[in-house]
């Protein structure tokens, strides 16, 4: 099977709680798993940042139903393509709320967090998908040292 990742931000219709976020999670790894999709959800006071990888077919028709969800809006595909292998294997759907994690620096990731939203040229886009892409593996790998 050829692998394919898409990653969209979004911003949550109200500040989500951890209760809320959780809700969220629980669905994803339970479903995801069936779908063979792994990936990584983000966290940001009111932003989402999410990746999406499997199948074509699997994570477009996940992503058609996560836009319609009134939990979020103005979701803004940011890049899809089809890569050699997986960044987040290990994850169903694995989770960082930033919020949680204030023995980090992450006034650079927040404020590309946030610049995410704005950006229109795709060349732009892709260039900052790979770079939050690899703050996240870092962190994955090293989650004291990353940021
Ligand atoms: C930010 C965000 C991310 C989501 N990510 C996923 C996901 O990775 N997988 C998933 O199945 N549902 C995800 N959802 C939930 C879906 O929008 C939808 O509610 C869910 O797939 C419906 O599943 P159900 O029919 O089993 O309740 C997400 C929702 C939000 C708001």
């Amino acid at each position: 099977m050829k692998l394919y990742q898409l990653i969209y931000v979004s911003k949550s219709s109200y500040p989500m709680s951890k209760d809320d976020l959780q809700e969220i999670l629980k669905t994803a790894q339970e479903n995801n798993a069936d779908q063979g999709i792994s990936g990584l959800l983000v966290y940001d006071r009111g932003h989402f940042f999410q990746v999406l990888e499997g199948g074509y077919n699997d994570v477009e028709t996940l992503f058609t139903q996560i836009q319609k969800d009134k939990r979020h809006s103005r979701v803004n595909r940011i890049v899809s393509s089809h890569i050699p292998e997986r960044y987040f294997s290990e994850w169903g759907m694995g989770f960082y709320n930033l919020d949680e994690m204030a023995e980090l620096d992450f006034f650079k990731l927040r404020k590309f967090m946030k610049s995410l939203h704005e950006v229109t040229s795709v060349e732009q886009k892709s260039k900052l998908a790979k770079y939050a892409l690899q703050i996240f593996v870092d962190l994955k790998q090293n989650p004291v040292s990353a940021v």
